[in-house]
């Protein structure tokens, strides 16, 4: 692919430096690798003829700087993505916070929504949902609006059942959205109990106390410092006794936290105990 050398490190970094003094988005604590690969990727998209006009066109135009923090984050997401994660979620963390008179939920790095809408199902057969809040929160405003809709391509839900049952689900999955031309509409009570907003986990601080906080597949874009930074924001966020999730590839081992915290078998999943 001839744009895989269009981006030289040097350019990356002069880029992260602009759109930190010019919009206060600091990507500096973003793994490398995956930056440039992304920014490559929009630059051959979007055929740029030079680096100076692309940099231009990020640095004087906002609808594009929008393009550009929607296409450098990774939005991929499906529904109960790692079915055995969702298992545990119904099995072992939300029974022992349904004794709770509240749960509040934080979905850190939400993207499209799809997280949120699988979290609302499980906690509607808890018998849960009621009594739970789930803030839904990401960098980027557009997927938000998406994740707002409560729609998804119909074409996904053949593979979201599937991931459904696999997690332990036993409904007629197809009950829970209703059809509408190419897209399901997903029913209105699961929405009822979300909130969407922007939040961003390298400059934003904590915004509530909550009783589990999920963030799967947000710091593997990060290096280990951003890593650690994060895991204190969700630290700071989290009632004692409480649970944080992270995706299959991301871990506290290591991190300022990890002590205060002790792992459920081999999910990725910890319960802060001090
Ligand atoms: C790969 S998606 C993960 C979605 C979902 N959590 C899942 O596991 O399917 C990563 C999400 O993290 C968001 N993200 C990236 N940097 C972020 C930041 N600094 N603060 C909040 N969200 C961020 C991206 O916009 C993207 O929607």
């Amino acid at each position: 692919m001839p744009y895989l050398s269009a981006i030289t490190d040097e350019q990356t970094e002069t880029l992260i430096s602009d759109v930190l003094q010019l919009y206060g988005y600091d990507f500096t604590g973003y793994s490398r690798a995956s930056l440039k690969r992304r920014l490559n990727r929009l630059y051959s998209l979007d055929r740029q003829v030079s680096f100076a006009e692309f940099r231009y066109k990020i640095n004087n135009d906002s609808v594009y700087f929008k393009r550009f923090v929607e296409q450098i984050t990774v939005n991929v997401t499906e529904m109960f993505r790692d079915p055995n994660f969702y298992k545990a979620l119904r099995n072992k963390v939300l029974p022992s916070l349904g004794t709770y008179p509240f749960i509040r939920i934080w979905l850190a790095g939400c993207s499209t929504g799809e997280e949120a809408y699988s979290m609302a199902i499980v906690l509607q057969e808890l018998n849960l949902l009621k009594k739970a809040l789930i803030y839904a929160t990401d960098i980027n405003p557009t997927v938000l609006e998406k994740a707002a809709q409560g729609m998804f391509p119909l074409s996904q839900m053949k593979q979201y059942s599937e991931n459904y049952i696999e997690s332990g689900g036993t409904k007629d999955f197809s009950s829970y959205y209703s059809a509408n031309y190419s897209l399901a509409k997903f029913n209105s009570e699961l929405r009822d109990k979300m909130i969407f907003s922007t939040h961003n986990l390298v400059s934003d601080h904590s915004f509530n106390e909550f009783q589990l906080i999920l963030c799967r597949n947000v710091l593997i874009y990060f290096d280990r410092d951003l890593q650690y930074k994060v895991l204190q924001l969700f630290d700071g966020s989290l009632e004692k006794l409480g649970y944080l999730a992270l995706g299959t590839k991301e871990t506290t081992d290591f991190s300022p936290i990890s002590k205060r915290y002790v792992r459920l078998d081999t999910d990725k999943i910890w319960r802060k105990m001090v």
